[in-house]
C-alpha cells in the first residue's frame, strides 16, 4: 500500500479560537483524516513573540486543544499535541536561524505588520518567528501545510530554507506545498466585512465557545448595506456584508448560494441576519458542549497532549539526529 501522505499545521493560542479558524480550517483539517497522516498543534512557543499572561496563555492552549477535538479532530487518528512539548521544534529553530538571512526575515510581511503593532516589543523571536515555523514543518517531514493566505509566505521562506539546506547537505528535508483554503471557507468580520474575523474584533468575531444568545447578537448586529429592497444575493465587492453572511449560511447548512437567494427572496436582512445566527448557534452547540465537557476532564486532555507529544516526537527526533550528523554536532 502507497504511504499516506503527511500533512502538518498549527494555530497560535494568542486568542480563543473563532468560527474562521473553524469554517477556514479546523473544519477542513477534520475531513482529511482519512488520506492523510495528520499533525496538528498549538503554537505555544510562537505565541509568546507577544507578550502573554501565563495563566491566560495556559488556559487558552488546554482549551484549544479541547476545541480541536470538539470540532471533529479525533485524537486517535489524528496526531494532536503542544509544540513546547516536542523540544526538537526549539532545537531546529536555532540551526535554522542559521541558514536564514537577515534580509530574507526582514521581508516577512508578517514581521513587519506585528512589529508595527507591537512597536514597544519588537523582539528578536518576532524577527525570527519564520525559522520557528520552517522547523515545525520541516521535522515532519510534511507534504502539505494548510494555511491561509496570510502564511503563505512563510512557508514560501521554509521552501527556501529547505532548498538552501538540501543544496549543502544533501536531501534532508521534504519539500512542503501550502494549502491555501478555498475562497469560499474565507470568513470575515461581521463589523467591518472587508477585514477578517479576528479575535482583535471582537463584536464581529463569533468565538467558538460564545453562548448562544451572545451569538444571536452578534448577528443581529451584522453590517449589511443600504441598498433598496434588502435582497439578499452574492455580490463580494457591492456587498460584502450580505456575502460574507451567505458564505457563512452556506457553510453552516451546506446550501448553494442559489438556495439561499430563493429562501430569502423578499423577506429582507431583518428575516436573513437572525437566520444566519440560529444557523450558527446550532451548528456551535455541540462543538461547544463537547468542548465543555472535555475540559471538566483534565485527565483525558493530559492523555491526549502527552500521546501526541510522543508520537510527534518519534517523527522529530529523527529528522533532528539526520540535520544534527549532517551539521557535524558529535552524536553523544
Ligand atoms: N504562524 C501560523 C499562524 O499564525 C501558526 C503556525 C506556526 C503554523 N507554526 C506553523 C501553521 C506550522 C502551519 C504550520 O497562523
Amino acid at each position: 500500500m502507497e504511504e499516506k501522505k503527511r500533512m502538518l499545521s498549527g494555530i497560535q493560542p494568542s486568542g480563543e479560537l473563532h468560527l474562521g479558524n473553524y469554517l477556514g480550517a479546523i473544519k477542513n483539517w477534520a475531513d482529511r483524516v482519512n488520506d492523510y497522516e495528520c499533525y496538528y498543534f498549538m503554537a505555544d512557543l510562537h505565541t509568546i513573540t507577544v507578550r502573554q499572561d501565563p495563566a491566560e496563555l495556559r488556559k487558552r492552549t488546554l482549551t484549544q486543544l479541547a476545541l480541536y477535538i470538539a470540532c471533529g479532530l479525533d485524537p486517535e487518528k489524528n496526531t494532536l499535541f503542544i509544540q513546547s512539548h516536542v523540544p526538537a521544534h526549539a532545537q531546529l529553530a536555532w540551526i535554522l536561524n542559521c541558514y536564514v538571512m537577515f534580509g530574507e526575515l526582514s521581508r516577512m510581511t508578517q514581521f513587519k505588520d506585528k512589529s508595527a503593532k507591537h512597536s514597544d516589543n519588537v523582539n528578536a523571536g518576532l524577527f525570527t518567528y519564520p525559522a520557528l515555523m520552517a522547523a515545525d514543518i520541516l521535522l515532519y517531514q510534511a507534504d502539505y501545510v494548510p494555511v491561509g493566505e496570510d502564511q503563505k509566505q512563510h512557508v514560501e521562506i521554509t521552501r527556501d530554507i529547505a532548498n538552501r539546506f538540501n543544496g549543502i547537505y544533501g536531501n534532508v528535508f521534504k519539500m512542503p506545498e501550502p494549502l491555501i483554503s478555498k475562497i469560499g471557507a474565507r470568513i470575515y468580520c461581521l463589523a467591518s466585512p472587508e477585514s477578517k474575523m479576528s479575535k482583535s474584533a471582537p463584536g464581529g468575531c463569533v468565538f467558538l465557545m460564545d453562548k448562544p444568545e451572545d451569538i444571536a447578537r452578534k448577528f443581529k448586529r451584522a453590517v449589511t448595506d443600504s441598498e433598496v429592497g434588502h435582497c439578499v444575493y452574492f455580490d463580494k465587492e457591492k456587498k460584502p456584508g450580505v456575502s460574507n453572511l451567505m458564505n457563512i449560511y452556506s457553510s453552516v447548512t451546506g446550501k448553494t448560494f442559489e438556495e439561499i437567494e430563493k429562501e430569502f427572496d423578499g423577506k429582507g436582512y431583518g428575516v436573513f441576519k437572525p437566520a444566519v445566527g440560529e444557523a450558527v448557534i446550532e451548528s456551535l452547540r455541540p462543538i461547544r458542549e463537547k468542548a465543555l465537557e472535555l475540559l471538566a476532564d483534565k485527565s483525558y486532555l493530559e492523555n491526549v497532549y502527552k500521546e501526541g507529544a510522543k508520537k510527534a516526537s518519534y517523527i522529530a527526533e529523527k529528522t533532528l539526529a539526520k540535520v544534527y550528523k549532517k551539521v557535524g554536532f558529535i552524536p553523544r
